[in-house]
């Protein structure tokens, strides 16, 4: 029997602020209601990501935006058909800044601002507005998908550090870069998105792949929630990551269970995201899983978060080949002997 009494201290940071535990609930509709917002703060969440402030949110000024809307609108993750009652409501900039006004007001936890940016242009104006709305932090959700042959691997980051560069000159509450993982090396695009001024990373935004309807022949949207497995892409990727660069990793995506958040800060994530979790079992889960946390912290003999933080990561880990190719056959031959 573990004594929960015995002091284990969940505190962390994330973004330069001081958090009381890792549990952070991502941005989703279920954070779009300042009600929501108080409950997951009374359930034990030590930060909240707002739902995003979407790019059709806002007037279509440039032509840079125009093209990226072109591109990504079909894939636009708010095209939620299956699950209607989260569907983002449309919130015109002046409701999205009021709300975060509102959920500051609400609740003593910080308050991450999402924006779903991918051009300069207003983006940086939005940022400042959240800002002076009183937002901790803001999130930028980068969700581009490039369908340009002609565009090279190297113009589409270029777009990431302009836009995290062009933020960061004009805010001065923290930045964190919200972003998908296929880029031909992940390690370097954490070096120029730090490069660029990126206080955390948010590793992985989902790519919702469409599905095509046979009957309609149609190509659907197709909106799934998360299963664990999809977090060892993350794992591998944190684990990479911690200790080579400057800005807090945060883990998103796959994360179910107080035992895969064990895993999310062995690899080297400050925080760990959900919305999947949430989504399935209430916002009253995060209660469970913090009790659950320190259930196994105590079952393991950790007196904080912070003693294993990175402790699984590929700098400290003995083998650190684990997390390369070398292990490739491994992997392969391992299906044999089972
Ligand atoms: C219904 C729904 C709406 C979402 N809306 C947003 C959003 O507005 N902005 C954003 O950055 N991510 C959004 N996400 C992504 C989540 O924040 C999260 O990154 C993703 O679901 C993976 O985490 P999970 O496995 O804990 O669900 C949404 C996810 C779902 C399921």
């Amino acid at each position: 029997m573990i004594d929960l009494s015995k002091t284990i201290d969940l505190s962390t940071t994330y973004l330069g602020l001081k958090l009381k535990n890792p549990l952070v609930a991502s941005s989703s509709p279920l954070c779009q209601e300042v009600a929501n917002v108080r409950r997951i703060e009374d359930s034990g969440a030590a930060a909240v990501v707002l739902a995003s402030m979407f790019e059709e949110q806002i007037e279509l000024e440039s032509d840079e935006l125009d093209r990226f809307l072109t591109e990504g609108s079909e894939l636009s993750p708010e095209s939620i058909t299956h699950f209607p009652e989260l569907t983002h409501r449309v919130m015109g900039p002046e409701v999205y800044l009021a709300h975060i006004a509102r959920c500051k007001q609400a609740v003593k936890i910080p308050v991450i601002a999402s924006l779903n940016g991918t051009t300069k242009g207003g983006w940086v104006g939005y940022a400042k507005q959240m800002q002076q709305a009183g937002a901790d932090a803001i999130e930028l959700n980068v969700y581009y998908i490039p369908t340009d042959p002609d565009l090279s691997a190297d113009s589409v980051e270029r777009t990431y550090v302009d836009l995290v560069r062009a933020v960061k000159a004009e805010v001065r509450i923290p930045v964190a870069v919200k972003l998908g993982p296929y880029f031909s090396n992940m390690a370097n695009m954490a070096k120029k998105l730090e490069a660029a001024g990126a206080d955390g990373l948010v590793l992985f935004n989902r790519f919702y792949q469409p599905d095509f309807d046979l009957e309609s022949l149609e190509v659907v949207p197709n909106l799934m929630l998360s299963t664990p497995y999809e977090l060892l892409l993350r794992l591998h990727w944190i684990g990479m990551l911690y200790g080579n660069v400057k800005p807090d990793l945060a883990l998103t995506g796959g994360a179910h269970s107080a035992t895969d958040i064990v895993k999310a800060i062995m690899a080297g994530a400050k925080v760990v995201m959900m919305t999947s979790a949430l989504l399935k079992r209430g916002i009253s889960y995060l209660d469970t899983l913090s009790t659950e946390l320190l259930v196994w912290l105590g079952e393991h003999e950790y007196d904080s978060i912070k003693q294993m933080q990175g402790s699984m990561s590929r700098n400290s880990v003995p083998q650190p080949r684990a997390f390369e190719r070398a292990n490739y056959m491994k992997v392969l031959s391992s299906y044999a002997s089972r």
